[in-house]
């Protein structure tokens, strides 16, 4: 198939593949679509890194973008999202990149074997493949290898398609992975993974501590009303003191956006140790390489304009 929706999808070479063209991609090179080739990012929930960067990278590739609003479209009157993307399709866009809130809502689109790519940008709690693919990208840039690093993720696993995608992507490279934040968030799913430890019990070990973002917006009513942002910090958080327990070269990891003062000190966000604005700008690349890797395969792209 042309798309690309789940890690499940990558072996450990091409997830190399698709580090080593993003980083030329970061070089400068440009590549020469065979012909005007046509995206259209499909957002059924709010973004602002994943939505920009994919229209970046859909731009710096020579694609023309077509502006596509859920609240205006026809699926205000019901039509589906498999009669959408072929409506779209007959009209003549060649790749669909897509965020949806129910999991795995690409399972029908892609049994529907359209002649059109899809690109899942995050299903629901489901899987985000371009984030964990930049977050490789950009433990790759700082280590160089990902055998033997210790990472811990660490917050509100449950509701993470980016801790789901980065844990299967980082075992299968490699590194160990250890989860922290409130326990009743680490379930079995989890567990087969790593193991859960207490934050302070990890931050002076880890290469890498991956915060993720307390999502309001899946917490039921009752939770989030009772949620305390600084009972949360101290208790779950990278605190500035915590912050100074890390190794030297360790660094600190968040997919974005930050509740600042929750999951880490705001000071933090700009600390040198800091790789989350790098984490930004990598996924301009690596989704520049996601999908022309696809264009390669519908023939939009000659693949040797990868090659060098
Ligand atoms: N990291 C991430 O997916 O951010 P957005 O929701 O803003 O796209």
């Amino acid at each position: 198939s042309n798309d690309l929706v789940s890690v499940d999808q990558f072996n450990n070479e091409e997830v190399m593949a698709f580090i080593k063209l993003a980083q030329k991609f970061k070089a400068g090179k440009t590549i020469q679509l065979e012909r005007p080739s046509y995206a259209m990012n499909l957002f059924f929930e709010n973004s602002t890194r994943t939505h920009t960067s994919f229209e970046m990278a859909e731009r710096r590739l020579g694609m023309q973008v077509i502006p596509f609003d859920p609240k205006t479209s026809s699926v205000t009157k019901g039509e589906s999202l498999l009669d959408t993307l072929k409506t779209v399709q007959a009209i003549g866009v060649d790749l669909a990149v897509i965020r949806h809130p129910h999991d795995r809502y690409y399972e029908p689109l892609v049994e529907a074997n359209l002649s059109m790519s899809l690109i899942n940008a995050g299903d629901g709690s489901g899987q985000h493949p371009s984030q964990s693919l930049l977050d490789m990208m950009t433990i790759y840039e700082e280590f160089g290898h990902f055998d033997g690093l210790k990472i811990a993720i660490i917050g509100d696993l449950a509701h993470s398609r980016v801790a789901r995608s980065n844990m299967e992507l980082l075992t299968q490279l490699g590194a160990t992975v250890y989860f922290s934040g409130p326990k009743v968030w680490y379930n079995a799913d989890f567990a087969a993974y790593g193991d859960y430890l207490p934050i302070d019990e990890l931050v002076g070990s880890m290469d890498v501590m991956m915060l993720l973002r307390v999502q309001h917006e899946r917490l039921d009513e009752s939770s989030d009303e009772t949620f305390d942002a600084e009972a949360y910090h101290q208790q779950y958080g990278l605190t500035m003191a915590r912050g100074a327990q890390m190794k030297p070269n360790a660094i600190i990891m968040h997919p974005a956006p930050v509740n600042r003062g929750v999951e880490l000190a705001s000071d933090l966000v700009e600390a040198p140790q800091s790789r989350i604005f790098q984490q930004m700008t990598n996924g301009v690349f690596i989704r520049m390489a996601m999908i022309s890797n696809v264009l390669v395969h519908q023939g939009l792209l000659q693949p040797t304009q990868l090659e060098d």
